[in-house]
């Protein structure tokens, strides 16, 4: 089991840098209007997905790899009256059409996976002068070797660019006009929420020593290294 396992069977939402407030923030800015096609990739439990459905009456697919996942989204959206098309992701493309959305919502899932390649499907599957909204982790500076090894090995992050890296990938991606909406400590908002997702407590599986343990492993990474990283939502043009 790995980290991101373990957060599918604890059911955590908002398992991202800057927490759901910081969802919220991007959401309100980012000007999405009844009807407009949105896609979230890697959907986790489900939060922002039903956010977009319910408050911004968007039409929304999630995608996530997780079939665990998928499952308490879509319980989460059923529960909460939210229309949403839920789809897997198996292999590297997504499944979805090109040029078919008019915002793509991302949520710390881009730098556990190739980068060059997730930020070239997100462009595939926009129209033209459509948006990406992603957030994610950024290192500070250059990161030491150390640092490197221990973010791979806890959370299958080979690379964690800094902020002007991430923009100069989105350039090559073919996005325009990259920006960044805000930023900050990798360890703002979660666990410090307003409004706690207590949806995911209450649907979590029965965990064992392994899930806790892995937990654990996050907490001592983060508190030794978080000092090397930070996050930051950048919003970019198709
Ligand atoms: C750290 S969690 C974040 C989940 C959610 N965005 C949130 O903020 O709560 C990363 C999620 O991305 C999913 N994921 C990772 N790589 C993916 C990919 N290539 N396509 C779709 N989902 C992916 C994982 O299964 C997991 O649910």
């Amino acid at each position: 089991m790995d980290y991101h396992e373990a957060l599918a069977k604890l059911g955590i939402g908002s398992a991202h840098p800057g927490g759901f407030s910081s969802t919220r923030r991007a959401l309100r800015e980012a000007g999405i209007r009844p009807g407009q096609r949105v896609l979230e990739v890697g959907c986790g439990t489900g939060r922002t997905a039903c956010e977009l459905a319910i408050r911004y009456q968007a039409c929304v697919t999630a995608l996530d790899l997780r079939p665990s996942m998928l499952e308490k989204a879509n319980q989460r959206a059923n529960e909460n009256g939210a229309q949403i098309e839920f789809k897997r992701v198996i292999g590297k493309r997504l499944p979805v059409l090109d040029a078919s959305f008019d915002f793509v919502i991302v949520e710390s899932v881009t730098v556990f996976n190739s980068i060059a390649r997730m930020l070239s499907e997100y462009a595939r599957v926009l129209v033209p002068g459509g948006y990406v909204l992603d957030t994610e982790m950024c290192a500070a500076a250059t990161l030491p070797t150390e640092v490197k090894r221990a973010f791979a090995t806890t959370y299958g992050a080979t690379a964690v660019p800094t902020m002007s890296e991430w923009k100069d990938l989105f350039h090559q991606a073919g996005f325009a006009d990259t920006r960044i909406v805000h930023s900050g400590s990798v360890q703002s908002g979660i666990g410090q929420e307003e409004e706690p997702d207590l949806w995911g407590l209450s649907h979590s599986e029965t965990t064992g020593k392994e899930v806790w343990s892995i937990i654990e492993e996050n907490q001592r990474v983060m508190s030794q290294y978080a000092h090397w990283l930070q996050y930051a939502t950048f919003k970019a043009m198709r």
